[in-house]
């Protein structure tokens, strides 16, 4: 079984989670798009919530209707990809540069469901580079701060400025990215508040005690997580 079959199978076990009159929170990335595809075939009446313009479009392109985050005060479910599910479905998003309007829509949703091929998960969250959104004005002296901020945590490396095509990279809000190649994460709750704590930083892509459940696609179908 490929990835992308694995990644399928969740987005579908997810999609059979959804019921009529539901307001639905759609992550970003190529799981989150299987989510997409199989809610959208399943033509029942939700109110739907992107996290990215690259979602909302697909969304739209499938019929699905969508609404504003601040029309809906408290969404149903959201369904979103991560970049690793480590212990107590603490997560690293963000390899789609999409973690602040990620984050905004998780905090806002009574329920999260992560999808994930089987790689994504993970005994110890590190080894993929964790993703973190900072304004552009001043951003090398914001990168000096991180790079403060993951010393204080006994991580000693420096963040990259997240480049495409020899461009840095935008995110929807403006914002660039840094990744930080941290390798091990032993205390992810501290490092989330030493990074919280920079100006400059507008949020990263630790996501921790917000998923109520993982959805694993493996060769043995589709497991389910708790934290
Ligand atoms: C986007 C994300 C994605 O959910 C994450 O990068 C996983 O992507 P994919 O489903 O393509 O593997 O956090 O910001």
């Amino acid at each position: 079984m490929s990835a992308d079959e694995e990644k399928r199978a969740a987005g579908e076990a997810a999609a059979g989670l959804v019921e009529a009159g539901m307001s639905v929170g759609l992550g970003t990335g190529s799981t989150a798009a299987w989510f997409v595809r199989a809610l959208a075939e399943r033509k029942l009446d939700v109110r739907c919530v992107p996290t990215s313009q690259a979602t909302a479009d697909l969304a739209t392109s499938l019929g699905l209707r969508l609404a504003e985050l601040g029309e809906v005060s408290r969404l149903d479910l959201t369904v979103d990809g991560a970049d690793e599910i480590g212990p107590g479905l603490a997560l690293i998003k963000g390899g789609g540069a999409a973690l602040l309007r990620e984050k905004l829509v998780w905090e806002a949703s009574a329920r999260c469901v992560v999808i994930a091929d089987a790689a994504k998960q993970v005994a110890l969250l590190g080894a993929f580079p964790l993703p973190i959104e900072v304004v552009a004005f001043g951003h090398a002296t914001t990168a000096l701060r991180i790079c403060d901020a993951l010393v204080s945590c006994d991580i000693g490396v420096a963040p990259r400025l997240r480049m495409k095509d020899g461009e840095a990279v935008r995110t929807d809000n403006g914002n660039l990215i840094y990744d930080a190649a941290c390798g091990r994460i032993e205390h992810p709750a501290t490092l989330a508040d030493a990074l919280k704590s920079v100006t400059g930083v507008v949020d990263h892509g630790l996501f921790l005690d917000l998923a109520d459940q993982a959805l694993v696609g493996t060769p043995k179908g589709v497991l389910t997580l708790e934290p």
